[in-house]
């Protein structure tokens, strides 16, 4: 054993110190430089006459007759200048007209002026780096369009893609222009819906022009899994890598892998091999690595390391490519659980969808970061990507946060439509340590009962194991009895109507999983509406459920938590989302299911989660005490914490202590009257917290803080800078809504704006790619505004001012 492994590592030492070392692959970045346009979903004359010239683009390769904007002689000047990710639909108006569950906004097939967007990006020479023509291997790589995609390259079609969840690589070696520009033109058209959720519109998602040598690791092109177990002391890596050969001839390359801990440490190398690969194909090579007591991905210590590839022809790197990767047991288990590392471990999960107030669809990377942040902040551990497979960044904000992801498809079926896209999430996805699960889809109502759906989970189910063997997959069922079958674990959307209990008695070998369960969420800060407030309800926790249940967000929790062979649950959902206002309608226009609103504000639900997910002491009372034109009404006072005891003081008077049940809450009822009440909570019978809750003053001070004080000074990077309202005694003012204005000064922008009001109807996205002023109110006391880095180092200077309060401010340094 230690002989192969020293001549293993003689033969790789040798063919580095043969190597030229100049085959480095360039990945650039297509975020800046991006011309806009509205085309038309109707009229294809008003849609720049796409396609309908004499020999279009669909009859002849880069026909002479093309003038449509993918024409190198189209002429754009006129166009918006935009960056992308550029999600055109933030800059739409409401209108009840429009689609409900798209959140009201003017896109979709009624509006054939607003549902078709044109992008072109001129590549310039000296971006290529390229000096002379030299037949290397460019492919262009799109990681979301919403939707329906067609991409052209110096005026020639590379093809289209229906979905908007899909990344999208095209092979643009053959069609480059090695001395001059280079354009790139998309298409996308948004009139039809693939969710039931907002999309936005647009390329949405990051974009790259990645160049390698002649021969290299295709697309997603590896896949690094092990037989890591927690009792086994030596763990066998294998890695599987796709190589591709762009040239015209055969050639003999060789491949080697090598393992590099986090600290850059190599720990071990596979042995090199050989192959011969033919002009323009792609082969596999298997190689084998071997690491002892591998230092554990887990989520509290999400330890990750690095497969390196290099390919050589002739003994110089032709390209060297990174695989992530991490070790970690998993295993969903029919009595257990779900099993990390061999040890139980309950998913405490939210589903997600992808969108965030004031940039919609399009979130940069950092807020993506941000935003997983605030889950873990209540004790979440797990994400499921409703319903679609998610970007690829936020996938490696997982890997690094130590959150476990179920990884979703959008579309059910076995044939080529919905097994390319399975495949290409899968291909992409696979390495990710975080990735515990696949979830090939939601709800099929239509096949949930039928023998055909069955059949389709299983064949899907089969399907999966080809592309992954590591990990299990489910579809998420909303009470169904047939499609069950044919699933690795199964998947319950809401216990109400599952009768989960009785289908495990009658199938004790099921693996189970809460794919959804509620929140009992409603508008943050909303204790009372009137009857022509249509926009905002009060938390549907307050009053009882169907079957009499009180705190539906704890329902859901405590079955879970009371049944070990279940893995967990995961909310409906983690923040709030455009579309689907359920049970409201327009003017209400963003759902309310969140455990945070659209800006990531915590409703209460947070702290009853906080509570009970997390062992740091917590005490929250609400609501809170400015219920002017309730004086004298009877008030029930909520209590969600973790103490073993909660005393409850209003206005001076004693309401008694009361036991904390275990995931549960408390209550007490009083009349309402200005003035003051304190809670004090116990454990082992010493109050070890007190939170006290005011009737406030008027807003008098604007209170800015930012998440992040130095940003990278790359033109992507953001700082999420939120703002609270506070009455001259600094008690933040709960239901403060004033007029706000925010500013910037120096090397930053503000990208969007929110206040978490599920019903405001202005507008939360600046139209100027550059914009420094914006204004929005507050809601509830609170206001966000997302401020981004310009390429140029300097100082960010954010303020915020609204009338008769004193102006907040905060500096963020980028470099
Ligand atoms: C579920 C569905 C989710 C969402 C939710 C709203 O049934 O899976 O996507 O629509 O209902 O309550």
């Amino acid at each position: 054993m230690k002989i192969k492994y020293w001549l293993t590592v003689v033969a790789v030492w040798m063919a580095v110190l043969t190597t030229s070392g100049q085959g480095e692959r360039e990945v650039i970045r297509l975020d800046e430089g991006w011309k806009f346009a509205f085309g038309n979903a109707s009229d294809p004359q008003k849609d720049f006459g796409c396609g309908t010239e004499y020999f279009n683009y669909l009859t002849k390769a880069n026909s002479i007759h093309n003038e449509g904007p993918y024409s190198p002689k189209f002429d754009d000047s006129t166009w918006e200048e935009v960056r992308v990710p550029h999600d055109w639909v933030t800059t739409l108006p409401y209108a009840p007209t429009a689609s409900h569950s798209h959140g009201y906004k003017t896109v979709g097939y009624k509006y054939p002026e607003t549902s078709v967007g044109w992008y072109r990006k001129i590549i310039r020479s000296e971006e290529l780096k390229v000096k002379s023509e030299k037949l290397d291997h460019y492919y262009l790589q799109f990681d979301g369009i919403f939707r329906n995609a067609q991409v052209w390259f110096n005026g020639f079609y590379l093809g289209s893609e229906p979905s908007g969840y899909a990344t999208q690589v095209y092979d643009v070696t053959e069609y480059m222009n090695y001395e001059g520009d280079n354009l790139i033109c998309v298409r996308a058209d948004a009139s039809l819906e693939e969710g039931w959720f907002y999309e936005g519109g647009g390329i949405y998602r990051d974009a790259w022009l990645v160049k390698t040598g002649k021969v290299s690791v295709a697309p997603f092109g590896t896949f690094v899994y092990s037989d890591f177990t927690t009792k086994s002391i030596k763990t066998q890596v294998t890695v599987e890598t796709e190589v591709h050969n762009s040239s015209l001839e055969t050639l003999e390359v060789m491949v080697t892998n090598k393992l590099v801990n986090a600290e850059g440490k190599d720990v071990d190398y596979a042995a090199r091999e050989i192959v011969t690969i033919r002009g323009k194909e792609t082969v596999k090579c298997k190689q084998l690595m071997t690491v002892f007591e591998p230092h554990m991905w887990s989520p509290d210590d999400p330890y990750l390391y690095k497969v390196i590839t290099t390919v050589r022809v002739n003994n110089e790197v032709v390209d060297r490519y990174e695989t992530t990767t991490g070790f970690r047991e998993i295993a969903f288990d029919a009595e257990k659980g779900f099993l990390l590392n061999g040890k139980p471990l309950e998913l405490k999960g939210v589903n997600m969808h992808q969108d965030h107030a004031g940039v919609g669809a399009a979130i940069p990377d950092a807020l993506q970061a941000w935003r997983i942040r605030q889950l873990k902040a209540f004790g979440c551990n797990a994400y499921r990507a409703s319903h679609n497979p998610m970007t690829p960044a936020l996938l490696d904000i997982c890997d690094r946060e130590g959150i476990l992801v179920i990884d979703e498809n959008r579309l059910t079926g076995i044939n080529q439509e919905h097994l390319r896209l399975l495949e290409r999430m899968i291909k992409r996805d696979r390495n990710h340590p975080s990735v515990i699960m696949w979830s090939d889809g939601n709800e099929e109502w239509g096949i949930e009962n039928t023998v055909q759906g069955t059949r389709i989970a299983a064949a899907m189910r089969e399907y999966t194991k080809l592309l992954d063997p590591t990990r299990p997959s489910t579809i998420a069922n909303a009470g169904g009895s047939e499609m069950i079958k044919g699933l690795d674990v199964v998947g319950f959307n809401y216990i109400l109507q599952n009768d989960v209990d009785n289908r495990k008695k009658a199938h004790p070998d099921w693996r189970i999983v809460g794919t959804e369960e509620t929140t009992g969420c409603g508008t943050r800060g909303v204790y009372f509406t009137t009857p022509d407030d249509k926009g905002h309800m009060v938390s549907m926790n307050m009053t009882a459920d169907k079957d009499g249940t009180e705190n539906r967000i704890e329902r859901g929790w405590k079955f879970y938590d009371e049944r070990p062979w279940a893995a967990g649950l995961f909310y409906w959902t983690g923040f709030d989302y455009r579309g689907e206002p359920n049970p409201l309608s327009y003017p209400a226009h963003d759902s309310e299911f969140g455990i945070l609103d659209y800006c990531g504000f915590w409703k209460d639900e947070a702290w009853y989660l906080k509570s009970w997910w997390t062992d740091e002491p917590t005490l929250h009372i609400f609501p809170h005490w400015n219920l002017k034109g309730h004086e004298g009404e009877e008030i029930e006072l909520w209590a969600y914490s973790n103490c073993d005891e909660v005393e409850l003081e209003v206005n001076g008077k004693q309401l008694g202590r009361q036991a904390m049940p275990k995931n549960g809450h408390l209550k007490w009822k009083a009349t309402y009257k200005p003035g003051k009440v304190v809670a004090r909570g116990y454990k082992n019978g010493k109050c070890i917290m007190t939170e006290t809750i005011e009737t406030t003053k008027d807003a008098k001070k604007i209170v800015v803080k930012t998440d992040r004080t130095s940003l990278h000074a790359d033109g992507r990077d953001v700082a999420v800078v939120n703002i609270e309202l506070q009455d001259s005694k600094g008690r933040t003012v709960p239901d403060a809504c004033q007029m706000l204005t925010f500013r910037v000064e120096g090397n930053g922008r503000i990208i969007g704006v929110g206040n978490g009001d599920p019903a405001y109807m202005g507008s939360d996205h600046p139209k100027d790619k550059d914009c420094k002023e914006f204004q929005i109110p507050a809601f509830n006391g609170c206001a966000q505004v997302i401020v981004q880095s310009t390429k140029d180092a300097g100082t960010i200077k954010v303020a915020c001012e609204g009338k008769g309060m004193e102006e907040g401010r905060v500096e963020v340094k980028s470099d």
